[in-house]
């Protein structure tokens, strides 16, 4: 242009005369209705509008805090225990101490919220360790059921399988934060699980040399940065990870991390532990005969942060997991419960789906019993007990639909040991 004069024109706002060099000194101009915002407007406005925004959230934090205060009085520790209760058999120890961590976890953030002291209590993040089938996974979805923070669960093995450094760990936060509704605010306070922990554990233990598996290290050191407190970043959902992907940061700081698994083999760490430091105050005391192996349950109530580190998790890691929780395995008995106690007892469920079809399902006692012993045999806990019923169940279920007719179907021992088949009759004074 040959006037090379800088224009002048006036902000509709504040009314004042602008130079204007180029489009930033009037970033809002209409030509047509010569509407105009100078720069300085704009700043205003954008201050007054952070200023706004930053009550807001402060405003929100508050009115968590106050929440939290609701959410402390029907979560107590005993509570929360009674509900875990009606699922899950035994394992009271776990219970309990799952309780009080979800409990303190509540009250650690209500503490931060509500106190500016710089004083911070510690989070103290569980590893729940029991053999194949016991409850772990259970009770911790049963747990989630009841919580009033964000709950993920990612499987820890998955993390390896991709195979590379450290790249695959973010997942869990991720899940966390679409379990938070995408609020990153509320996925802060959430609690992930990380299942089938064991398996990044280093192949052969503390003398295996980093190089040897470099994947297992390398995904223990970046769940430490996670579990240590760090922002971790991720993309979204099926959006592929290239350099101008939008990503999302999430504070791990006051995330609770619940770690379990079935840590197989931990039980020859143990026993050579005892065996070495000699005394007789070891396990040897304690068992009758020389030739008698010490069973896994004694031995794993015993485990120390030594022979996690042992069975190949690095000691920063196991640092940051303060309570170690051992749970039992599960006998006979406690199978039996298993099948017909807990409210979505596997018996209660197939009595349900057969009286759709009005049939009444009944279990004679001794088939109980043999069902709990074929799980038993099968070591893999109760994690066997459905699929042996289901075995049993098929046939019923693929001929009781056939009439509408009341009848009683009776499965007893024979048929759980021998496959018999199981007797149905009508039930008396009921037919037409
Ligand atoms: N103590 C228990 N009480 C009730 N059900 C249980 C218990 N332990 C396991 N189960 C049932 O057995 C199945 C497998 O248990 P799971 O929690 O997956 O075992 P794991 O300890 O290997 O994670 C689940 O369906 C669960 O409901
Ligand atoms: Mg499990």
């Amino acid at each position: 242009m040959p006037n090379s004069e800088p224009v002048k024109h006036q902000c509709s706002f504040c009314k004042r005369m602008v130079t204007v060099h180029n489009q930033y000194d009037l970033p809002i101009y209409d030509p047509a209705t010569g509407f105009a915002i100078c720069r300085n407007c704009i700043r205003e406005i954008n201050h007054f509008l952070d200023e706004h925004d930053q009550e807001t959230v402060h405003e929100e934090k508050l009115d968590f805090a106050r929440q939290l205060d609701e959410i402390l009085a029907k979560n107590k520790p005993h509570v929360i225990k009674a509900f875990l209760d009606k699922y899950i058999i035994n394992q009271d120890r776990a219970k309990k101490i799952l309780s009080v961590a979800v409990y303190n976890h509540y009250k650690r953030m209500k503490y931060s919220y509500t106190h500016k002291d710089g004083m911070e209590i510690e989070k103290s993040n569980v590893i729940m360790l029991g053999p194949s089938g016991c409850g772990k996974t259970a009770l911790v979805s049963h747990l989630s059921q009841l919580l009033d923070v964000p709950f993920a669960v990612t499987d820890a093995s998955s993390l390896t399988e991709a195979g590379f450094v450290g790249a695959d760990v973010e997942v869990a936060v991720r899940n966390l934060y679409y379990a938070a509704d995408r609020n990153i605010e509320k996925a802060e306070h959430g609690i992930i699980y990380l299942d089938e922990f064991d398996k990044i554990a280093r192949k052969s233990g503390a003398n295996n040399s980093i190089t040897a598996d470099p994947g297992h290290e390398g995904v223990q050191q970046a769940l430490l940065k996670m579990l240590e407190g760090n922002v971790v970043e991720f993309t979204a959902r099926g959006q592929r990870k290239h350099p101008e992907a939008p990503t999302i940061k999430v504070d791990t700081t006051n995330i609770l991390f619940i770690v379990g698994g079935a840590f197989v083999g931990i039980e020859d760490v143990i026993a050579k532990r005892l065996n070495q430091s000699g005394s007789s105050i070891g396990f040897g005391a304690e068992v009758a005969s020389k030739d008698e192996k010490p069973s896994y349950d004694e031995l794993i109530h015993k485990v120390r942060p030594e022979d996690l580190m042992h069975y190949g998790i690095i000691p920063e890691i196991i640092g940051r997991l303060p309570v170690i929780c051992t749970l039992e395995t599960l006998d006979e008995d406690a199978l039996l419960r298993i099948l017909t106690e807990p409210v979505n007892a596997p018996v209660k469920q197939y009595e349900k789906l057969l009286a759709m079809d009005h049939a009444k399902l009944e279990f004679a006692e001794d088939a109980l019993r043999a069902v709990a012993q074929k799980a038993i045999e099968r070591k893999t806990g109760a994690r066997s007990l459905k699929g042996i019923i289901e075995d049993i169940m098929l046939d019923i279920m693929f001929d009781i639909p056939r009439s509408d007719e009341p009848r009683k179907v009776i499965i007893t021992k024979d048929c759980i040991e021998n496959g018999a088949r199981p007797e149905i009759v009508p039930i008396p004074g009921s037919a037409e």
